[in-house]
């Protein structure tokens, strides 16, 4: 259920990727040849996560709807449609070496109250792999998950196999269901891995049967692409009220 695909505009994808690290090395005096996927060498365990709101405020001033447009939309189109919602926020992760402060156990985003109907894009921009990389599950496993929900019980722990976590280029993204369980595990590689998140939705498909208000249109989401045809037939429908 899940895909791995070219982000179509690489100065785009540059353009995300310059913006956090110029937030990342302002004030610092440091060799500019360094990448993101060297942030552990300035670094330690307990600024990073300053450093990551940082750089996510800064990336959250650009125009990111529009650079995710050009490098993802056309891939979003066939699975949900033309009218389409996005969350309102760019997330930003940072997962360095040995940092156990990141980690995000296994986990399905509906049990926060995200609707199962929405789609993740995940955008590394640098190189992911082993455990510095997500790990995602399969259906069968991540019915294992549901099952036991719905039959009373707490979440099972859920372990990822070391094939379960996603290699992805600079370059590739990531479409996901957040309802496939998904997380992370300590780093254990030598190099940082730095990713975008951010999740769309049709219009036209539902929200939890108990709607979460702040995971619902407004609070969480925003318009992303909405189709000439539907902005004509909400004013028919104006008409009718
Ligand atoms: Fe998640």
């Amino acid at each position: 259920m899940h895909k791995i695909q070219d982000f179509k505009c690489v100065q785009s994808l540059n353009r995300l990727r310059d913006c956090i690290l110029s937030s990342c090395l302002e004030d610092l005096e440091c060799d500019s040849s360094i990448s993101l996927s060297n942030l552990h060498y300035l670094f330690d365990s307990d600024h990073i996560n300053a450093i990551r709101l940082k750089a996510f405020h800064k990336l959250n001033q650009l125009n990111w709807e529009s650079l995710l447009s050009i490098g993802c939309l056309e891939d979003i189109f066939p699975l949900l449609g033309q009218d389409l919602l996005i969350q309102k926020k760019l997330n930003l992760s940072i997962q360095m070496p040995d940092d156990s402060t990141s980690v995000l156990p296994a986990h399905s985003d509906c049990s926060s109250g995200d609707s199962p109907f929405e789609l993740v894009i995940w955008i590394p921009l640098t190189d992911a792999y082993s455990t510095n990389s997500m790990f995602l599950l399969d259906e069968a496993r991540s019915t294992i998950f549901y099952e036991s929900i719905r039959h009373g019980g707490t979440s099972p722990l859920l372990s990822p196999a070391p094939n379960d976590f996603l290699e992805l280029k600079y370059g590739q993204y990531l479409i996901f269901p957040p309802s496939l369980i998904h997380g992370n595990v300590v780093n254990l590689t030598h190099t940082t891995r730095v990713s975008l998140n951010v999740r769309v939705k049709s219009v036209f498909s539902p929200y939890l049967p108990k709607p979460v208000p702040d995971r619902m249109y407004g609070a969480y989401y925003k318009e992303w692409h909405i189709s000439k045809l539907f902005r004509w037939n909400m004013g028919v429908m104006k008409s009718f009220v």
